[in-house]
């Protein structure tokens, strides 16, 4: 490990390009995958604090990992201290990092103040850190929007007080949360966070080529970058970024997501979950992009799903 690396807390990570917890889709095979071609980090999609205090089954399952996933990070939602030290109590073993989702957009999360809503809150934001902190030796980080009503900038306020609460790295997308997924991303509102915090800055949003890496750490001074949905069905650009060596092809890696999801899903959920991902492999396919989509929305079994493999993603 280059000592020159990226560290969140005392845990090294081997790159500085994470991949980023996205519900419905960064399941374990998609993880397994963007540790393969070499994320420094993975993370669980987004896991309710209170769900996982009342025993949850669906809550615990978002938390396993594969075995290549060391660090892995778990990614609470929550709106109260309380729920999150009990929540962080109860954390299995095998999880290096507790990450507090402070940037989900969607109305059923704000509405309960939890994810985005805390960025009108430094103060609660900064309980919620303490309250992880405290409840267990790992280190904790916050993944942020850059504030909630257009324009309305915080990331700067928000980062300052999770720092100050004991937060060991913040992820900041560039984007406010009345945006939703619209528009740009602001690399310039990014880059204002670097100054406000020392612990390490770690600028999401929009990056689907190294290119688009290169000029996201360049323009933000981030120490890392995390990238979500340009990863999807090209797990390569981890591979890319960090120089490794991973000669796969597209049908084996789809191949090995639908044998990751049939150890924890039936067939009609697996079937459903793959829509998502055969979709990601296909916008890289000109002029067939639409069809294999199309036919892939239409599978209903298994059958079906192997047939569209099949036929686009040669051997
Ligand atoms: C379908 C979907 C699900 C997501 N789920 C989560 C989540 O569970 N936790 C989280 O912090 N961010 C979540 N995000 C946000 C991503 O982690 C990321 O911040 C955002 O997509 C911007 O980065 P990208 O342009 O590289 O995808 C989600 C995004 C999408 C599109």
């Amino acid at each position: 490990m280059k000592s020159d690396g990226l560290k969140i807390g005392n845990i090294a990570l081997s790159s500085r390009a994470l991949f980023a917890p996205m519900a419905g889709y960064s399941d374990l095979g998609a993880r397994y995958l963007a540790r393969l071609y070499g994320a420094g980090l993975t993370t669980s999609e987004m896991v309710s604090a209170k769900g996982l205090c009342y025993h949850n089954r669906e809550t615990e399952a978002l938390l396993a990992k594969t075995e290549i996933e060391t660090p892995f990070a778990a990614q609470l939602f929550s709106a109260s201290p309380e729920y999150t030290a009990k929540a962080v109590a109860l954390l299995p073993a095998g999880i290096d990092i507790v990450d507090i989702n402070m940037g989900c957009p969607a109305p059923k999360i704000v509405k309960n103040g939890e994810g985005s809503a805390l960025l009108k809150d430094p103060v609660l934001a900064g309980e919620i850190v303490a309250a992880a902190a405290g409840a267990s030796n790992r280190p904790v980080t916050v993944k942020m929007r850059l504030g909630y009503e257009i324009g309305d900038f915080a990331a700067d306020k928000v980062a300052r007080a999770v720092e100050q609460a004991g937060a060991a790295a913040v992820t900041v997308h560039g984007r406010y949360r009345d945006q939703m997924y619209a528009g740009v991303v602001d690399r310039a509102a990014i880059h204002r966070v670097r100054d406000a915090v020392k612990i390490p800055l770690i600028a999401n949003g929009d990056v689907r080529s190294v290119r688009d890496y290169d000029i996201m750490r360049k323009e933000t001074e981030a120490d890392g970058v995390m990238i979500g949905r340009g990863a999807l069905g090209n797990y390569r650009i981890f591979a890319d970024i960090s120089g490794k060596k991973v000669d796969r092809t597209e049908r084996e890696n789809i191949l090995l997501q639908i044998d990751f999801l049939k150890k924890q899903y039936p067939e009609r959920i697996v079937v459903n979950l793959m829509k998502h991902h055969v979709t990601a492999y296909a916008s890289g396919k000109a002029g067939v992009a639409k069809e294999i989509r199309d036919r892939v929305h239409r599978a209903t079994n298994y059958t079906e799903l192997f047939a569209v493999v099949d036929d686009y993603f040669s051997r």
